[in-house]
């Protein structure tokens, strides 16, 4: 019988160590997701961080910041507030160095999320909504109420944390350039707290990259001025204009209305057989209304920010689209289109 040495030589290549926090990522080109473009589409692989999100590199770089800082003791807690993503890579990685770690979470967060938090470890602290639907608020004042009562508490504050960006001007975009070996004529990136978006912002001005930055938002959000709604899908978007976004300076803001972001999910998911969450979608869509202005051969960069597992009860649950969303049952019924946006933005 043979055997294969796959695992040792996993094991033994630099900069593969879970425990450090993240992975550094590859990048795929898409060739099938809008057949008729000749642009060169490229994506980076973020749900395959251990936790499965970009939010991997971002709770590294949190937790290394309080360590560092001295504010974090050793069996100290940790508070944050989450919609999913950072709640899971904090749990493991509070998991991993001997940390309490407390999700704040609203009743939008995502099930499974929430229970692989508490797999780690987690401790749950579960927000209603409040009257003024303002969930990420509300969540924000939870965190400060735990602070004032839990001894030893700090929080990440990803919200305004320097660190942050930090985790992507320093491994996210110079991953993404050294991959495709030259920066990229535009890169889309979808924003919450706008720490990606900052970070890769930071990184191309450092280096004089040429490279247009497009941040992607969900219609709903208040990011960039934009007027608050509902939002029923997690992962993009804010309830308010985070401190971090006031240094944020993106090339162009595409808003996308969540029917979209479902139909950027299924295109992906049929064409490049990639399960995706819904701000990947979301970068889909932004993508193709933008195709038409883009030059041939034009080299343009997307960040998978999460996988789809957790967003199958909704995203890719026909039935929970065409009864949430407005817009869910014409959404559906487009997906054999070239380029369903083509007709322009949401
Ligand atoms: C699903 C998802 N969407 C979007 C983002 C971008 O979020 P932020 O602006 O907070 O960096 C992330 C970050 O990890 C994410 O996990």
């Amino acid at each position: 019988m043979t055997t294969t040495n796959h695992d040792a030589r996993i094991h033994t290549m630099p900069g593969l160590s879970v425990h450090e926090g993240y992975l550094p990522t590859p990048m795929t080109r898409l060739t099938r997701l809008f057949p008729d473009s000749d642009v060169g589409l490229y994506a980076k692989l973020d749900q395959l961080q251990v936790s499965g999100s970009t939010k991997e590199r971002t709770a590294k770089f949190l937790l290394d910041d309080l360590e560092r800082t001295g504010v974090l003791l050793p069996g100290g807690a940790v508070v944050e507030s989450t919609s999913g993503n950072l709640g899971m890579a904090l749990a493991r990685q509070c998991a991993l160095r001997g940390y309490t770690f407390v999700a704040v979470v609203d009743e939008r967060a995502n099930a499974a999320a929430v229970q692989t938090m508490a797999a780690f470890g987690a401790r749950v602290d579960r927000v209603p909504t409040p009257a003024d639907g303002n969930r990420l608020r509300a969540r924000v004042e939870r965190v400060a109420e735990l602070l004032a009562s839990l001894p030893g508490a700090v929080t990440t504050h990803q919200y305004g944390n320097g660190a942050n960006p930090d985790a992507h001007a320093s491994t996210t975009m110079p991953e993404l350039v050294a991959s495709l070996g030259a920066a990229p004529d535009r890169l889309y990136v979808a924003m919450s707290t706008t720490g990606t978006l900052l970070g890769c912002q930071r990184a191309i001005k450092k280096h004089g990259w040429r490279t247009r930055l497009v941040g992607v938002d969900s219609a709903g959000s208040a990011l960039f001025g934009g007027e608050v709604g509902e939002r029923k899908l997690p992962g993009l978007g804010a309830g308010f204009e985070t401190e971090l976004s006031e240094e944020a300076r993106p090339d162009a803001v595409v808003r996308v209305a969540e029917a979209d972001m479902v139909r950027g999910c299924r295109l992906l998911a049929r064409r490049e057989g990639m399960l995706t969450g819904a701000s990947t979608g979301a970068i889909v869509a932004a993508i193709g209304a933008d195709l038409a202005s883009m030059r041939p051969g034009e080299t343009v960069a997307m960040l998978v920010h999460d996988g789809g597992g957790a967003y199958l009860p909704t995203v890719y649950d026909d039935a929970w689209v065409e009864r949430e969303l407005d817009g869910g049952a014409e959404a559906l019924s487009s997906l054999d289109d070239a380029n369903p946006f083509a007709g322009g933005r949401a």
